[in-house]
């Protein structure tokens, strides 16, 4: 999809004309809603949509809010709502090329309009239907997005923002694309080209360890969870400096970001049961996340130096595969009882964080995990858990997750479930034996903490979020690129 700026919507397009109280942002069109509307039950909520195809060409009204207080109350979520039900109406149209009327209220939202259009737009299956239903995919597609500004003093303003809301766009669609794959698709080869890429577009110095050099090392967790793979594991590592920092700049910390990187999460030994294991190539949202994100930094205006690290393997079972009862030595030296195997994201980033940790001496680490099922049963799929050691980041990290419309919240770490990680022979375990369901995104929680040591840390899990099948009006059933945008959010600020 292209997005153009022209002054005026073209005649042929489709056009998308905002509703705020009722009023069509295009004011000769008002007769024609106020007539439509009669027929229809258009009340002008946030999202409603109500098509038209007559003398006056093709029209989308989509409502923005109906109460006296909605102008003021355009949110991030609102405009992102309204125009992800309105693209997601003219692709059912088969507009191909449409125009949206950007009213002086949208000004300041044109990054989340831009956004919320470039991932309605998004078709999931387009890679592997074929024939007559690729035929009809390929018919709902849309090709151009025109903005047309009424204040044309500010069409500078939307031109930038909506550009820059394109480009995440397109990254967090990349990302869906990354967590959609299957298996046999996006195996660690597929990501190891994909880094390669975000390396060649984005100047970042990539390094992938494989599995001589982690045994070297001594990632014992991450080694262990590959066992039962026939790939070897992979920790991709992608190191961004911007050019041009100031010699202040230059000395500051880097940020670090790790991402969970399961291929595959059969459960191991403790197999996932059927309707527990049908999606489980969701598993490496995470790693695809901060993979990606590293191809948008040049983008963006930060001044930091980010480091993304991506362990990546497969959790499968086999001769060789991790056994309950095993014990396994980390990265950090801590020895650490298995007695779930299917915790394997945990002994995975333990050591990426440890390892990370002692090489880049991070400002702040932040982990992004499709981590627990127990996450998905407290949040649910609109909110991602909010962990970590230090308010100041958690606070940054939860607003700008409200800035766009990825809503994260604080869940606790208390002391005691340290103590349930303990191990009985080992200095700690991987799974609290008995009571392994309650508190058990919290529990995960503090398994990666033992990990961590003074460093500022957050982890965000997303479980819930990532992968949908009750999609947001912006969103399609499937994976969702969720926690791309907090993470843009939150470095540009940081
Ligand atoms: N990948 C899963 C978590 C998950 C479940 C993500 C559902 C998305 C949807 C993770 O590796 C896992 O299996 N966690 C276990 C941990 C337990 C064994 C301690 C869980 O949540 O049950
Ligand atoms: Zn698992
Ligand atoms: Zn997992």
């Amino acid at each position: 999809m292209k997005f153009t700026f022209p002054t005026a919507p073209s005649k042929k397009n489709l056009c998308v004309v905002p509703v705020l109280k009722l009023k069509s942002a295009l004011v000769p069109l008002q007769k024609l809603l106020d007539s439509l509307k009669k027929d229809e039950d258009f009340e002008g909520k946030v999202g409603q949509t109500l098509y038209y195809n007559g003398a006056e060409g093709r029209v989308i009204f989509v409502g923005l809010g109906s109460d006296s207080e909605s102008e003021k109350n355009l949110t991030t979520s609102s405009v992102m709502t309204a125009f992800g039900a309105a693209t997601k109406k003219a692709m059912c149209h088969r507009a191909g090329e449409i125009s949206i009327v950007v009213s002086a209220p949208l000004v300041d939202h044109a990054q989340a309009l831009a956004e919320a259009v470039a991932l309605a737009a998004y078709q999931p299956s387009r890679d592997y239907k074929t024939g007559e239903a690729q035929k009809k995919l390929a018919g709902h597609k849309i090709e151009v997005c025109e903005l047309v500004v009424q204040d044309s003093s500010a069409s500078k303003k939307v031109h930038a923002a909506a550009q820059r809301g394109h480009l995440i766009a397109l990254a967090q669609n990349d990302v869906r694309d990354w967590v959609n794959a299957p298996p046999n698709k996006a195996n660690p080869e597929f990501f190891e080209a994909r880094a390669h890429e975000v390396a060649k577009a984005s100047g970042a110095k990539l390094t992938i360890l494989r599995e001589k050099e982690i045994t070297k090392l001594g990632m014992g967790m991450l080694i262990g969870v590959n066992r039962g793979s026939p790939d070897e594991p992979r920790l991709v590592i992608l190191d961004y400096s911007p050019k041009n920092l100031t010699a202040t700049e230059k000395k500051l910390a880097p940020i670090v970001l790790v991402g969970k990187g399961i291929i595959f999460d059969s459960g191991g030994y403790n197999l996932k049961p059927r309707g527990h294991i049908e999606d489980m190539q969701l598993d490496k949202a995470g790693a695809s996340t901060v993979i990606r994100m590293i191809g948008l930094l040049p983008h963006l205006d930060i001044k930091r130096r980010v480091i993304a690290v991506a362990p990546i393997t497969e959790n499968l079972i086999g001769g060789k595969a991790l056994k309950p009862s095993e014990i396994l030595t980390s990265y950090s030296g801590k020895t650490v009882e298995i007695t779930n195997t299917d915790g394997e994201g945990r002994l995975i980033l333990g050591d990426a964080i440890a390892y990370a940790i002692d090489q880049y001496k991070p400002a702040a680490l932040i982990d992004i995990a499709t981590l627990t099922g127990a996450c998905m049963i407290a949040l649910g799929n609109r909110y991602a858990g909010l962990f970590g050691n230090n308010e100041k980041l958690g606070a940054s990290l939860r607003d700008a997750g409200h800035e766009v419309d990825e809503e994260l919240w604080p869940l606790p770490i208390h002391p005691d479930f340290g103590e349930k990680m303990k191990g009985t022979y080992a200095d700690l375990r991987n799974a609290d034996l008995g009571s392994e369901r309650d508190a058990g995104a919290s529990k995960g929680a503090a398994f990666l903490q033992e990990f961590v040591g003074e460093t500022h840390w957050a982890h965000l899990d997303i479980a819930g979020p990532a992968f949908t099948s009750d999609p947001k009006k912006y969103e399609a059933k499937g994976a969702t690129g969720f926690g791309l945008r907090v993470l843009v959010r939150y470095l540009e600020k940081a």
